[in-house]
């Protein structure tokens, strides 16, 4: 008796989690005023088309920056739409001599669309460190598997244009000398885990902000 009552009240909990994949709605727009969970944003109310369209990726973004090149997301923050479908994107622009610097997205993989210009890419697998590289020229695409390290960089003498999709709503990017060197890690910590020298760790924390 007590166990024919407890089994809804089980089956609910199960089911609950996974609630943002099953098909019992059709959408869950990101709710952006509450907290992002690991099964994503809650879903706001009064929904209309608007919330399905994003026109943030259409302008080139900003290379005026150390790295010559912007990344513009349309992630689930700008583009609460995707919540919950599992997808997202973005654009790439590359200046000529610009690089994305070795970066992973933690949480998705990417598939790079090439629409403008040349990329040389590559990534490097975490099995082996195997290089997997790649010119890339208008209209080929290449896959970036999740979490792997992966590199762009221009290698034409135009700009390069890319569109990105990625298979979550929030990839996250981490680049790694960023993570080193734009941070107040202590710089003896830094050639301790890096095997670089003092001179190269403080040149790079430099040029990059970082401190200590
Ligand atoms: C691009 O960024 C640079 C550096 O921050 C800035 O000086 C410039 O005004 C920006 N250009 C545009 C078109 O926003």
């Amino acid at each position: 008796m007590a166990n024919a009552m407890l089994l809804p009240v089980l089956i609910s909990f199960l089911v609950l989690p996974f609630s943002a994949l099953a098909l019992t709605q059709d959408f869950c727009v990101a709710d952006l005023s509450c907290s992002d969970t690991p099964a994503g944003y809650p879903c706001k109310t009064g929904v209309g088309a608007g919330d399905f369209y994003y026109h943030g990726l259409a302008a080139a973004g900003n290379t005026s920056n150390l790295i010559k090149a912007a990344v513009t997301p349309a992630f689930v923050g700008q583009f609460p739409g995707v919540n919950g479908l599992g997808i997202s994107a973005a654009r790439l622009d590359i200046a000529v001599g610009g690089v994305v610097p070795l970066h992973t997205h933690p949480a998705a993989s990417e598939l790079l669309f090439v629409t403008e210009g040349t990329i040389l890419a590559g990534f490097i697998s975490s099995s082996s460190n195997t290089v997997y590289t790649k010119t890339l020229y208008k209209g080929d695409i290449m896959v970036f598997p999740q979490g792997l390290l992966h590199y762009q960089y221009n290698g034409g003498g135009s700009a390069a244009v890319a569109l990105v999709a990625f298979s979550g709503p929030n990839p996250g990017l981490q680049i790694t000398d960023y993570a080193l060197f734009a941070n107040n890690l202590p710089s003896a910590v830094v050639e301790k885990v890096t095997f670089l020298d003092d001179a190269q760790v403080k040149k790079l924390k430099s040029v990059l902000g970082g401190s200590g």
